[in-house]
């Protein structure tokens, strides 16, 4: 956003950290499609053999991310938002689910998934036998809109260079995209999830898994069968890429009741 005479100036920090952001995502595109080597020589992931190259991280990368986004005030969300929600799980996780936006109850949290619908995310998680603190979670937007209404563009636009480097820093074999505007906005598409959900699409080398939301599932219960459907492709591909869950799918209190 400009500055005009009705708002005040910008921070110029914030500024930098923004500009900083959208250099990194830039970057993080070429080197996703192979257009620009990564530090350290690593080619895109598509490139990559299945599970046997680890990627180049830097420590404390999300962190640094953290730090770079500050009091964010890239559009309109900060003036009715409590709290920034970040993300939530193991920053080297091969899997990551995005969701919408918080709601209520994440933003009186300040974390993803807190709510009714992330309990439910919590046990499909566990039923496939990995945990919270094991996967990493987190949304398209990271402030709440007012009234849980949709993403806006502009609001998607301030947060998709930060999600971008999130991804990027995480390196997931995996995305769970969690219902149709994370869907729409990660592949870059605006068709319906219902013609998205049960296959796997290409991002820059990462495959995404678009499924129904939870707090969907919990207003139409009968459609948890397809997107456990999603999950066991989900499951099935990690296990031919090498990757083992913590704890085997089927032996969770979750899948148990
Ligand atoms: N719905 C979402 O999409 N994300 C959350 O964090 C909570 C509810």
């Amino acid at each position: 956003m400009d500055s005009t005479p009705d708002t005040p100036p910008r921070d110029p920090r914030d500024e930098l950290a923004e500009l900083t952001a959208q250099l990194r995502a830039r970057l993080a595109r070429y080197v996703a499609c192979g257009a620009w080597a990564a530090p350290g020589g690593a080619t895109s992931r598509a490139e990559a053999e299945p599970a046997a190259q680890a990627p180049v991280r830097e420590p404390n990368r999300l962190a640094q991310l953290r730090t770079e986004l500050g009091e964010c005030t890239r559009c309109k969300l900060h003036s009715t938002r409590r709290s920034i929600v970040w993300g939530v799980g193991d920053e080297n996780a091969p899997l990551v689910f995005v969701g919408e936006a918080p709601g209520e109850q994440e933003d009186r949290r300040g974390e993803p998934f807190v709510g009714p619908a992330g309990e439910l995310l919590d046990k499909m998680i566990e039923a496939m036998g990995w945990t919270r603190d094991s996967v990493y979670i987190t949304n398209i937007l990271m402030c709440r809109p007012p009234n849980n209404r949709n993403p806006q563009p502009d609001e998607v636009e301030q947060c998709l260079p930060f999600l971008n480097a999130k991804l990027q820093t995480i390196a997931p074999r995996i995305i769970v995209a969690l219902g149709r505007p994370s869907a729409n906005t990660l592949l870059g598409t605006d068709a319906p999830i219902s013609t998205l959900r049960g296959r796997f699409h290409d991002r820059h080398g990462v495959q995404v898994m678009p499924t129904f939301h939870p707090a969907y599932l919990l207003r139409e219960p009968d459609k948890k069968r397809d997107t456990w459907n999603d999950l066991k492709l989900v499951m099935a591909e990690l296990d031919r890429l090498g990757i083992k869950p913590p704890s085997p799918a089927g032996d969770s209190a979750a899948s148990r009741g």
